[in-house]
């Protein structure tokens, strides 16, 4: 579902990672990410996954606790019934449990499916009303960075 959403967004060769990777971030003793799926039963009543959101907690230093809700996807046919809803419902009450007071996450400009069913939630658009950019270091870039850093 990872490559699915990847070609949902029009960047398939973006994904890189391995199961082995994503076995080792998200269940070692602190792992980098959570994830929740959503799954239904089928006529046989053995259940097969149609959705996931993955997260992850930062920090605000001006609000404090965050979650950051990398992925959500629920597969097509599925989608119309609630999952989406009912997996970003879950994470934010898994988040405020743990005294989280904000949810962030990105939407590329297209998706407006997406757009709106986040503003349709309440979200606020952070582009629009105070004009965040989204900004990244990898590969070279990042490489750079780490060969400028001091000697402590
Ligand atoms: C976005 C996505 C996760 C929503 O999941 P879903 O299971 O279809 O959504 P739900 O059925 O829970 O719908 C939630 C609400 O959005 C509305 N909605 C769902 N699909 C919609 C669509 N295509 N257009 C407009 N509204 C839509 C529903 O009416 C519902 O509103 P309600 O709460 O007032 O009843 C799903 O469409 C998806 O996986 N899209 C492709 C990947 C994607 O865009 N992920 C987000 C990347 S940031």
């Amino acid at each position: 579902m990872i490559t699915e959403l990847a070609v949902f967004e029009k960047m398939p060769d973006q994904v890189k990672i391995s199961h082995e990777e994503l076995e080792r971030d998200g269940f070692c003793q602190n792992p980098f990410f959570e994830c929740q799926i959503a799954e239904v039963s089928d006529e046989h009543r053995s259940k097969c996954v149609v959705g996931y959101a993955l997260y992850f907690y930062t920090y605000s230093t001006w609000k404090g606790r965050t979650v950051y809700l990398e992925d959500l996807y629920v597969m097509p046919e599925f989608r119309g019934n609630g999952i989406g809803k009912g997996l970003m419902s879950k994470v934010a009450k898994i988040a405020v449990e743990k005294q989280c007071v904000r949810l962030q996450l990105s939407v590329l400009d297209w998706n407006s499916p997406a757009r709106d069913f986040y503003a349709a939630k309440g979200a606020q658009d952070l582009t629009d009303s105070e004009g965040w950019h989204f900004i990244r270091f990898d590969g070279l870039s990042l490489d750079n960075l780490v060969k400028e850093a001091p000697k402590d």
